[in-house]
């Protein structure tokens, strides 16, 4: 019986760069069991395999640019597929762009989803340049830190799996600025969630446990 059917859920993460996204999405998958998607490191893992997408990709992550449309949309669909067995999909990084969103709705629809809640995460720029260039992250496990705000107990080394920390190439002061610059969410993009009744906004300037708590109350879980 349709009515009957599990619903999937799918909940979007939107900020900009360095605005807890990531740190975040780790923190709701474990107390929602949404699953993860984000589009930064699906990117980055194309890169580490060296495919002719990774190579593409990493140009334009390297000068702080967007990734075109059509890559980036390709990419999600075919790993966001129908729930099973798990309770829905956490969007991390993605949509960036209107045409994204667009081609995300039109995915959804065709399986009888839709996007439930778009959580909006508010940082101003000073500082996300002080999170960005102090962000340390696992190669590995991809559990992110920061020097000053959340260092790993060993310095250096990740926590969870004990791999050695590094620092995103994308991090450097310059090209920092050109990701705040290019790469805020945009105002169409903001309007066209409003528009759906689905955007909430979240002061993303308070600690991690409280952000991730007006996060909670924002999905209503
Ligand atoms: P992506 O990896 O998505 O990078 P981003 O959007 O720039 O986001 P970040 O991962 O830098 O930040 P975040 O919001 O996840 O913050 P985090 O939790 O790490 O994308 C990389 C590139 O891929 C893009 O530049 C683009 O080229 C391409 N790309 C990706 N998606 C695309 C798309 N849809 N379309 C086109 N191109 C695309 O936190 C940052 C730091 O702050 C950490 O050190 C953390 O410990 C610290 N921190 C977090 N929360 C707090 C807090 N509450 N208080 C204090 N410190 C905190």
């Amino acid at each position: 019986h349709p009515l009957m059917a599990v619903s999937c859920r799918y909940v979007i993460l939107l900020g900009a760069p360095g605005a807890g996204k990531g740190t975040q999405a780790q923190v709701l998958q474990e107390r929602t069991g949404l699953v993860q998607v984000s589009s930064g490191d699906l990117l980055r893992e194309q890169v580490r395999q060296g495919t002719e997408l990774g190579r593409k990709a990493k140009e334009l992550m390297d000068r702080g640019e967007l990734v075109p449309d059509h890559v980036v949309i390709g990419m999600i669909l075919e790993r966001v597929q129908p729930c099973d067995g798990v309770a829905g999909y956490m969007l991390d990084g993605f949509p960036r762009t209107t045409a994204q969103a667009v081609a995300l709705d039109r995915a959804l629809e065709a399986r009888g989803g839709r996007i439930e809640r778009v959580l909006y995460i508010e940082v101003p720029d000073e500082e996300l340049v002080r999170r960005l260039t102090g962000r340390w992250s696992c190669p590995q496990c991809g559990a992110v830190y920061h020097e000053v705000n959340s260092p790993p107990k060993g310095a250096g080394v990740c926590d969870r799996c004990g791999a050695t920390l590094a620092q995103r190439e994308d991090d450097r002061a310059e090209t920092v600025r050109t990701r705040l610059a290019k790469q805020r969410p945009p105002d169409a993009l903001i309007a066209y969630y409003e528009g759906r009744s689905v955007l909430r906004r979240v002061d993303g300037t308070r600690g991690v446990d409280e952000v991730s708590a007006e996060l909670e109350r924002a999905l209503g879980t």
